[in-house]
């Protein structure tokens, strides 16, 4: 059981004044906040975090959107943090995201989908390493 995930607030998030509500709702939800900055990433940067999904036919506009406004990045520590983080932001498609879930409060869209959230313990390590130093992490 893991107990770490990587989170960010996606430029839409940031863009539509909900960083602050989004950031309760995680803390109340409990989970800690071990590191977090806030940043815009350029496409190239945005690329190599979403190189996972190259081949699919949605990566140009992933990066495009993902570079397009400044974003919060976080990683968040609780017991099975990936699983209950996923459930805490909803279905990526925020028309199908439970009711009372991070998406379905926030996202307007499949691409503007306020948050993104580690999908497994080893890819929330890559994504942690990916933004923060050890200094940076508490
Ligand atoms: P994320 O990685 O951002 O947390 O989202 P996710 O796991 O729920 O979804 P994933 O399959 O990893 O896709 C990454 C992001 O790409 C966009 N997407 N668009 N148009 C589409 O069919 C489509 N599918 C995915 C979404 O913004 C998604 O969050
Ligand atoms: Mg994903």
């Amino acid at each position: 059981m893991s107990d770490k995930t990587f989170t960010m607030i996606k430029p839409d998030g940031i863009a539509n004044g909900h960083a602050g509500a989004i950031l309760d709702k995680i803390i109340k939800a409990g989970f800690k906040i071990t590191a977090m900055k806030y940043l815009q990433l350029t496409p190239e940067r945005a690329g190599q975090f979403y190189s996972i999904h190259k081949e699919r036919p949605f990566y140009n506009d992933l990066i495009k959107y993902m570079s397009s406004g400044p974003i919060i990045a976080a990683v968040l520590e609780k017991s099975n943090a990936v699983e209950d983080y996923r459930t805490l932001i909803g279905a990526t498609d925020p028309t199908k995201a439970a009711p009372g879930t991070i998406r379905n409060l926030f996202a307007k869209s499949i691409d503007a989908n306020a948050v993104h959230g580690s999908d497994s313990d080893a890819n929330a390590d890559i994504e942690a390493n990916f933004f923060f130093s050890g200094f940076e992490r508490f």
